[in-house]
This record gives C-alpha cells, sequence and structure tokens, in this order.
C-alpha cells in the first residue's frame, strides 16, 4: 500500500513510463526522407511526372530531396551518392539512360537504402534494387505500329523520330515498333535520327529530314514522344505540308498539348503514358519498409487515343 504521501510520487513514474512508450511510436511516424533522382525537364510529359511525385509527396508528408539531372548520368550518380551521405531512407531513380549503374547501385544497397527504379530501365542485376514501376514501352511500341498498319491496310513509308539514344524508352519502343511493322513486307522506316525527346530535337530533325528527303514518298511519322511529334509538326507546317492529313502521326505520351494538336487536325494518335508513377512508388516504399514482399515490376498501363476524343481529353486532362 502506497502512503498518501508517495502517491503523486507514483502517479509521475507511471506517467513516465508511458511516455517511454510513446516515443517509439511517435518516432515510427517520422516522416520519411526520400531522395528522387529525376532525368532532366525534357519534355511536357517529364514536367507532369515530376509535378506529379512532388505533389504525392506533400500529400503523404514524405520529406522529398530532388535532383534534376538536366539528362546527365554523371549528376544522376552524384545525386545518389549524395542522398547515401544524407541517410535517406529510401531512393527512387527515373534513369537517364540504361547502362552504368552496377557501381552506384551496389552502393547504394551496401548502405542498407531501398531503391525503387521508375519509367526507364537499367541492366543491372535487379537484385540491386527493390522494385520497378513503369509502362511496358515494347507494348506501347507495338499498340503504336498496329494503329498504324490498320490505317494504311500495311502499306507505308515511315519517318522515325527516336528518344534519347541509350534510353530503355527509345529502345524498347523502337523495338516494340519494329517487331509489328516486320510483319507487313510494305510497311519500311525510311530515315530515323533522334530529336533526344525535346520539341526542339523534333522540329531541327524534321528541318533536316525535308532538305535530304523525298517528302511525297512519306506516308507517317513515328515519334518515340509527342514533344518531338508537335517540334515536327510545327516544321512540316511551316513547310506547307499537311501532317493529320497527307502525312499521319503517331507519338507516345498523351500530354494535352498533342490532344489540342489532334484537335485542330495536324496529328492523328498517341499512346498514353501515365505520369502518375509515384503512388505505386512511394506505396512499395511504405510496404518494404514494414517488411512485406513486393512485387519485382510494378506495371502502369496506357491506351491509344485519337482525334475521335482528343477534345475531351484535352478538357479532361491537367497533366
Ligand atoms: O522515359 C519516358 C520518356 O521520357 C517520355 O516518353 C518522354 O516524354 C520523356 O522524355
Amino acid at each position: 500500500m502506497l502512503t498518501p504521501t508517495l502517491r503523486p510520487l507514483a502517479l509521475v513514474l507511471l506517467l513516465c513510463a508511458c511516455f517511454v512508450f510513446v516515443i517509439p511510436a511517435a518516432a515510427q511516424d517520422d516522416p520519411l526522407t526520400i531522395g528522387f533522382a529525376q532525368v532532366g525537364s525534357e519534355s511536357a510529359w517529364r514536367i507532369a511526372f515530376t509535378e506529379a511525385t512532388l505533389a504525392e509527396a506533400e500529400a503523404r508528408g514524405i520529406n522529398l530531396l530532388f535532383s534534376d539531372a538536366d539528362n546527365s548520368q554523371e549528376t544522376q550518380i552524384a545525386a545518389l551518392r549524395s542522398f547515401i551521405e544524407q541517410g535517406v531512407d529510401a531512393i527512387i531513380l527515373a534513369p537517364v539512360v540504361e547502362t552504368g549503374w552496377d557501381t552506384v547501385l551496389t552502393e547504394v544497397r551496401d548502405a542498407g537504402i531501398p531503391l525503387v527504379v521508375v519509367d526507364r530501365n537499367v541492366t543491372s542485376d535487379p537484385s540491386l534494387y527493390i522494385s520497378r514501376v513503369s509502362s511496358d514501352f515494347v507494348q506501347e511500341g507495338r499498340l503504336a505500329a498496329a494503329w498504324l498498319a490498320q490505317q494504311t491496310s500495311g502499306e507505308c513509308s515511315i519517318i522515325e523520330l527516336e528518344g534519347t539514344v541509350g534510353s530503355s524508352a527509345a529502345r524498347d519502343r523502337q523495338i516494340g515498333f519494329n517487331d509489328v511493322i516486320a510483319l507487313f513486307p510494305n510497311m519500311d522506316i525510311i530515315f530515323s535520327q533522334s530529336g533526344d525527346f525535346t520539341r526542339e530535337g523534333g522540329r531541327e530533325v524534321m528541318e533536316g529530314i525535308m532538305l535530304s528527303e523525298d517528302m511525297s514518298d512519306v506516308c507517317a511519322i513515328w515519334a518515340h514522344n509527342d514533344d518531338m511529334m508537335i517540334g515536327a509538326v510545327e516544321s512540316l507546317k511551316a513547310a506547307g505540308l499537311n501532317p493529320g492529313t497527307d502525312i499521319l502521326t503517331i507519338s507516345v505520351d498523351a500530354i494535352p498539348d498533342i490532344f489540342g494538336v489532334m484537335m485542330a487536325g495536324d496529328a492523328n494518335a498517341t499512346v498514353e503514358l501515365s505520369p502518375y508513377m509515384a503512388a505505386p512508388a512511394f506505396d512499395a516504399i511504405e510496404s518494404y519498409l514494414a517488411g512485406e514482399t513486393i512485387p519485382a515490376w510494378i506495371p502502369v498501363s496506357g491506351s491509344l487515343y485519337t482525334q475521335a476524343t482528343a477534345a475531351e481529353e484535352y478538357a479532361n486532362r491537367t497533366r
């Protein structure tokens, strides 16, 4: 039995004991710090992806350390090393190119930091990262080619505007597209050049092509993203040609601007790449940190859109 004089002391000790239990629970609720190594801001899609990721982090109370590498793998590698030094809880890497990641990803793994690869792929061993969130770029290329084959009854001379050389987005879209046109003896790529996924790149490459190619032979332009297509459309129109009518167009991303160009009748179709990859990436990190098993690949899907629904899509999309 406690004497009346000892009772207040006992109460204080009891409260202290509760406080000791409360501290770990509060520590668990500490915001996660996640490093995000982004490619750059080369396209409207990329900017939308960055904005959506920042918004998702804010909504979840995640402290996001953001690095824009301006299309440089060296800058991305330096960002990953800086994230290790800062002791982040996890890393999201959207790699510029596929190869050259083994050393730094081994450093990340050895530091015990879970890493999720988003969007483009890496050739490193999958044991160096916990998961990948991405679309199927090969499938995007196949979808684009299948639409074009249907529109042209399998007869078409095509100009290809490639994305960044060495990126899995460019390589795999090309593989998928070429796989399908190989089934049609009268579908050919007659010219192919990289516009580096930029609007300016598409504009310049198209201007160069018009100097060397007889454009009356060209049935379609296939661009690995909408920005290059929009640049190319501007060049074609400035030269008095009629993209969307005399020359068919098919590209990838489904950004709002391409729907505007489609509404004007100057472009024909686009394959969607969702910029909303942050939510599944953050979910994967949170599940992993909670000790759960997560899938090696978390796919993000998209559809093909044509002029038929362009106005509706333009009105409904903010990114
Ligand atoms: O990796 C995805 C590609 O990168 C997008 O299609 C393109 O717009 C971006 O630059």
